[in-house]
């Protein structure tokens, strides 16, 4: 299955809408009557799921406690709804944290179809397909509601734009930006229209009144886009403020970038959500790294807003006060994750308090009104050479309390002991690579970072919960290698064929291309012992210890590494590729490379992946929980070990923690006091998105979507809905 055409996505209320037939469909302006069906069945706001990740707080919390820790072990399937474009064109994952409103689901496909289902069904209701380049078919978090009388809408993202559509019926609103949706590309001060990767939507915004505050996705490299904050007025598309993350002459921070670098540098982007306080009128909003990521010689100083939490006053984007969490990042430690908002006991009074998890495994709690630190902040050393040209930051903040809740470095007591032949196999890795140091930067041997370039914590972010003063965070603990390159600094270079290579293959065949002469064969000369075709089915397939690149490259991405590994010769090897170039010079990063060993499995000990409870007013973390594993590690018939994760926690009255996000495809269900698991169930396919918690029809629902498309799991395209029976 591989045409678009067969997809569902083009149904009949979508062709209405292309070529506005009068008269299409019954009462084209009404919605349908099992909409009114599914809305008869709505719980009240608050029981529902009527933002992404729960409320405007980004809480990960629910009243719910029908499903409690007496009979979570009843749960069962309720219904499942398939969107039947998994790996259409190549299209895979679902990080979608579905909306739940008056009964009806919203939810979106791996090639970005949204649609609306009868939350206590399943059936579809209706289905929207935005108009996007499938080469921005990149996994949409969620979605926005808002409501004013008669007027609801979802504001849904794909690629570059954002698209407002009538919630009863998925008919785009004309009077929302330009005829339904508007282009987050413009605005920006820079011109990125003909930027097809300029801002990406991803992770949706959130509503203060009547404006959507939103950031976006940019790219990691050179040229690519800033990441300021913007506020869009919901009801007409129109921008109303903006927030320069990467400060303009004049404004506060401008002084920790070089003077140009406000016309030229990017990043700096909220891309991992927001939460808003509304009585106080306040959004806090975490940054990510300014780019390269890598390679910060172009932008010496400590560049704010990056990796910075920005309280901003809602209204108009004024910063009401910030904390830089990473100074001059070159680790690529973008704030991964929305805050909680989050009340503690300190003295017998209660605090507003704002708390940020971090790539780091770090938990930075901040008055929310005066961004004081609530536990003391100590500094840490940055340690190790860099990259010629490199400034680094001496040090870098890290608080006292709570405990981190990941360990803080990789050093030869990290090596993992599973097999004698894992050992020494990573042991003998260690020979070249630089190691131990929190914030050790990236090298042309190659760095080990630990916590990863995928945290600590990541986008699935934490759950707070009231009740118990308790927040959930689950995170990876699974090392990385940061190498760098040096290369000409030729327009193109870097997007030609050779980029491929350097992100998927490097790691194991090496910038030489030899292999490491033990386990891992040389690509030089491949032409002489196969075709093309094999060079392409091995890179899609794997062979033997090589994983394929299933999700993870489209098949003109697989086709330009397969060319350029069979058709370059050892003078042209990215080792070479600085020796051989006349012109001038710079440093890119070689690849996202774990350091894994012959089995594919992190190459230190586990844990590697946890889930842990911090009680924030006593600074302590009360349980943590190795999270999932590794199906190889289940056919080994080992179990216990955890597994990179993605996707969110979402804590319950009922006194459970449910959460997904691991490879091994399980849903399960901890209790929220003790980490004691209370229930799980398999899924088709792994779920790397967080669930919902809503409920419908008098009953309590837990829904996932199911996409897998990553840590080669299964591509899927089901959402999967559990209830009691
Ligand atoms: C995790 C380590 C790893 C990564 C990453 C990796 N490979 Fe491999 N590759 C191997 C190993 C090991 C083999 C030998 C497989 C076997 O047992 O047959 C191999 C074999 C190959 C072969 C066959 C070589 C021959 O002469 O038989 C090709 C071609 C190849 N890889 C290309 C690539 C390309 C292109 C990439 C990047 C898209 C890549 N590999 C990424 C480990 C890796």
């Amino acid at each position: 299955m591989s045409s678009r055409a067969n997809s569902p996505g083009l149904d009949i209320a979508a062709l209405c809408v292309a070529l506005s037939m009068a008269g299409c469909g019954a009462g084209d302006h009404a919605p349908s009557a099992a909409f009114e069906a599914a809305r008869s069945r709505a719980s009240t706001p608050e029981r529902e799921w009527r933002a992404y990740l729960g409320d405007a707080e980004s809480s990960q919390s629910s009243p719910l406690d029908q499903i409690h820790r007496g009979n979570v072990d009843r749960l069962e399937v309720a219904w499942t709804y398939d969107s039947r474009d998994a790996e259409v064109d190549g299209a895979s994952q679902i990080q979608f944290n579905p909306l739940v409103v008056k009964g009806v689901l919203y939810g979106a496909s791996p090639s970005l179809r949204f649609f609306a289902l009868d939350a206590s069904t399943g059936e579809e209701l209706w289905s929207f397909r935005p108009d996007v380049d499938i080469e921005l078919w990149t996994a949409v978090r969620g979605a926005v509601y808002w409501e004013d009388g008669d007027d609801e809408r979802i504001v849904f993202g794909a690629g570059p734009r954002l698209h407002a559509v009538d919630a009863r019926t998925g008919r785009p609103i004309a009077s929302f930006g330009d005829d339904g949706a508007l282009d987050l590309r413009e605005g920006l001060g820079r011109d990125f229209s003909d930027d097809m990767m300029g801002v990406v939507a991803t992770t949706p915004g959130v509503v203060f009144d009547d404006l959507l505050i939103v950031g976006g996705r940019v790219g990691e490299g050179e040229g690519a886009a800033p990441g300021h904050v913007r506020a869009y007025d919901i009801r007409t598309g129109e921008m109303r403020w903006i927030f320069h993350t990467i400060p303009q002459p004049g404004e506060f921070g401008y002084d920790t970038w070089p003077e140009d670098a406000w016309t030229r540098s990017g990043g700096a982007n909220g891309w991992a959500g927001f939460a808003v306080d509304s009585e106080r009128g306040l959004v806090f909003v975490p940054t990510g790294s300014a780019t390269p990521d890598f390679n910060g010689s172009n932008r010496a100083g400590d560049n704010l807003f990056a990796n910075t939490l920005l309280a901003l006053d809602a209204r108009t984007g004024e910063r009401r006060w910030h904390y830089q969490v990473v100074r001059h990042d070159i680790w690529d430690r973008d704030l991964p994750a929305p805050p909680n908002l989050v009340e503690i006991e300190r003295n017998g009074a209660i605090v507003p308090a704002v708390a940020q998890v971090t790539k780091t495994g770090h938990t930075f709690v901040f008055h929310r009104v005066t961004g004081e630190p609530l536990f003391p902040i100590r500094e840490v050393p940055v340690v190790g050479k860099t990259i010629p040209g490199e400034t680094v930051a001496p040090t870098q903040p890290v608080p006292t309390l709570p405990p981190p809740f990941t360990v803080q470095e990789f050093t030869r007591a990290s090596v993992t002991d599973r097999t004698p032949e894992a050992r020494s196999e990573i042991e003998r890795r260690l020979e070249t690579l630089h190691i131990e140091g929190l914030y050790r930067p990236a090298s042309l041997e190659g760095t080990v970072e630990l916590p990863g370039i995928d945290g600590g914590a990541e986008w699935g972010g934490a759950a707070w919960d009231a009740e118990t003063g308790l927040l959930y965070v689950n995170a990876n603990q699974v090392p990385w290698i940061l190498q760098m390159v040096e290369m000409p600094d030729e327009e193109g270079l870097l997007t030609g064929l050779g980029t491929g290579y350097l992100f998927a293959c490097t790691g194991c065949h090496g910038l030489d291309m030899k292999g490491d002469g033990v386990t891992v064969p040389s690509l030089l000369g491949v032409s002489e012992r196969m075709g093309f075709f094999d060079v392409y089915r091995i890179i899609r397939d794997g062979r033997g210890r090589m994983s394929g690149s299933g999700g993870l490259m489209n098949w003109w991405q697989r086709a330009a590494v397969a060319w350029f590994v069979y058709s370059t010769e050892e003078a042209d090897t990215p080792a070479n590729w600085a020796r051989n170039a006349r012109g001038p010079k710079k440093f890119a990063q070689a690849g996202y490379q774990k350091l894994a060993d012959a089995d594919k499995l992190p190459g230190s000990k586990p844990p590697w992946g946890t889930l842990s409870a911090i009680d924030l007013a006593r600074g302590e973390i009360r349980w943590q929980v190795p999270l999932g594993d590794y199906p190889q590690i289940l056919e080994a018939g080992l179990g216990g070990l955890g597994a990179e994760n993605y996707g969110g926690p979402v804590v319950t009255a009922g006194g459970l923690v449910f959460i997904a996000a691991t490879p091994d495809s399980r849903l399960r269900g901890f209790d929220k006091s003790t980490g004691e698991l209370r229930f799980e169930a398999e899924l088709p396919t792994a779920a790397f998105a967080t669930p919902a918690v809503y409920e419908a029809s008098g009953r309590q629902f837990v829904a996932i979507a199911a996409g897998g498309g990553k840590l080669e799991a299964t591509p899927g395209s089901l959402y999967v809905a559990f209830a009691l029976p």
